[in-house]
């Protein structure tokens, strides 16, 4: 464990006096609307009234925008001990293999209930059509709409979400911070859609805030994606872990001036290629699965082909497809690919890595449980243990899944009595205001972004990480003392302060694993770092 009071953010991002804040009283509060605040939700509400919100609209997440799919064994030659071998392997010594075969295990069943509740996978007769990423040794990849895997699973868990009563769903309300009293989790601070300071007292509370990939300049993450809830769970005292792992996809849509935008893997599974800008297949020379090599091996290779061929790009190559079923089976990227006047048939996409998925986060026990009583978490803003180093791709939508279901109902056990016992409670904390019209949150959170992509990126190495650390240190000395009165401000503190811990905690992993690539430190070192770095906020601060 770690923290210096120096770069130790305060307690609360705003001041609180509850008792002068309009109060909402709740059995359990989700923060959260992607695959793990939706399942979370539904569950919870089984046995007790849930308020569930979102910093924007109910469709601002990284579910809304999962391409590839969900990974479960359907297979008839497929096994769940399969399942658990790849992800282990993946995960590179440090999955928790407790949180491995619990998640594998409940796979099937909970996406049999996903077609129950409407989600319309695609299906190959009268079994659900499925496909192979990298990583996985069978096909086992569900997908819906082709490549809108995610935003059909999600509406579908919308429209159950809105046929229960006991849920109210608040969209526009940015949780600042979740309120704690002696290290029990008691509700929340936001600030609604008019603008207005609102307090959500809660017997329960789960996280499930998602994910982080808008802390660099390259990401496939919407705006939403800032690590709040990483950040709001940190300054509350709770455990966070594995910072150091952000997973980088290696194939996203590289056009100057266009926003970066997700190419799914499912592309190489069904055979795209990767080739240079000298146009010579290269991933070959890199790893014998080549283009299905692991995310982290493909992401390294296009990176050292860019620089010996002195481009910015390499170029994803899918002139062998049949142009009808890829319009068919890749609707998204088709349309995306036309827009920029890409003709598939004759032309090559031009592809490099970015940010994409926040392994790690607030530590969670196999029940979803936090360090701070009442708090859960699920989804990816946590760290179950399910990933270790490196993710097998379409984990993450069935670890929301498998977590959203077991938070949801460990968090709505207890809360028989309600919040009504809140009632009486009143917590304070004053902050001074501090001037800040001279400063640029925009400026900060772009030149942010660019520092942790240079510095914290696919490639990491002590002096740029220690680089890394001072610049985001001097920026938060005069970021972090300011009162914001809207989400941008929060997001800036947010990010700022997740981006330190991110910093902190690759330069601490003196080896290099999974995702984490150290140049100074290339080999794996099984005796001393086969294990987790946690970091929790020092106390004093
Ligand atoms: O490539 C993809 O479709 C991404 C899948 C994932 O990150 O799980």
């Amino acid at each position: 464990m770690m923290g210096s009071k120096e770069t130790e953010p305060r307690r609360y991002l705003v001041p609180i006096d509850t008792a002068s804040t309009q109060q909402l009283f709740t059995d359990c509060l989700v923060i959260g609307t992607g695959i793990a605040g939706l399942r979370a939700t539904i569950q919870a509400a089984q046995n007790c009234g849930v308020t569930l919100v979102c910093k924007g609209s109910l469709a601002d997440s990284n579910t809304w925008n999962a391409q590839g799919g969900i990974a479960s064994v359907l297979a008839d030659d497929d096994s769940f001990a399969d399942h658990i071998a790849d992800t282990l392997a993946t995960g590179c010594g440090i999955c928790d293999r407790e949180v491995v075969e619990l998640v594998v295990k409940q796979g099937p069943c909970l996406i049999r209930q996903l077609t129950d509740w409407g989600t319309e996978f695609d299906m190959a007769g009268d079994q659900i059509d499925i496909t192979v990423e990298g990583g996985h040794s069978h096909a086992r990849i569900a997908h819906a709409q082709g490549d809108s895997t995610g935003r059909v699973i999600a509406e579908a868990l919308m429209r159950k979400v809105k046929q229960k009563p006991n849920i109210n769903v608040i969209e526009n309300f940015f949780v600042i911070d979740i309120i704690t009293d002696e290290n029990e989790c008691v509700g929340a601070i936001g600030c609604n859609r008019a603008g207005e300071f609102q307090v959500i007292w809660a017997a329960s509370t789960i996280l499930a805030t998602g994910g982080a990939g808008r802390l660099y300049r390259e990401t496939t993450n919407p705006e939403a994606a800032t690590a709040d809830g990483i950040a709001i769970a940190y300054r509350a005292g709770a455990v966070v872990r594995d910072m150091e792992f952000m997973q980088f996809h290696p194939t996203t849509l590289y056009i100057a001036g266009a926003s970066r935008a997700l190419i799914t893997e499912t592309l190489r599974g069904e055979g795209a290629m990767l080739l240079d800008s000298e146009n010579n297949r290269f991933m070959t020379d890199y790893h014998k699965a080549a283009e299905l090599a692991p995310r982290d091996v493909v992401s390294r290779a296009i990176l050292d082909r860019m620089l010996k061929t002195g481009s910015t790009h390499v170029y994803l190559d899918i002139r062998h497809f049949d142009k009808k079923h890829f319009a068919r089976r890749f609707p998204v990227i088709s349309e995306l690919c036309e827009s920029f006047d890409i003709d598939v048939s004759k032309e090559l996409i031009p592809v490099r890595p970015s940010a994409h998925y926040m392994i790690g986060g607030v530590k969670t026990d196999s029940e979803g449980a936090t360090s701070i009583r009442n708090l859960y978490a699920c989804g990816e803003v946590a760290s179950t243990g399910l990933h270790g180093a490196n993710r097998l791709g379409s984990n993450s939508l069935l670890e929301g899944l498998v977590f959203g279901k077991i938070a949801g109902k460990l968090a709505s056990g207890h809360p028989k009595a309600g919040a009504n016992h809140l009632k009486h409670r009143r917590i304070r904390c004053d902050i001074a205001l501090s001037d800040r019209s001279r400063l640029d949150a925009d400026d900060v959170r772009n030149s942010l972004r660019a520092l942790m992509w240079r510095n914290v990126g696919i490639t990491r190495k002590a002096q740029p990480l220690a680089e890394a650390q001072e610049i985001i240190d001097f920026w938060q000395r005069y970021v972090m003392d300011k009162v914001f009165d809207s989400a941008y401000g929060w997001e800036c503190q947010n990010m700022l302060t997740v981006c330190l811990l991110m910093a902190q905690a690759a330069e601490k992993r003196v080896e290099s694993r999974g995702v984490h690539y150290r140049e100074d430190f290339p080999e794996t070192d099984d005796k001393n770092f086969a294990n987790h770095i946690e970091l929790t906020r020092s106390l004093q601060a």
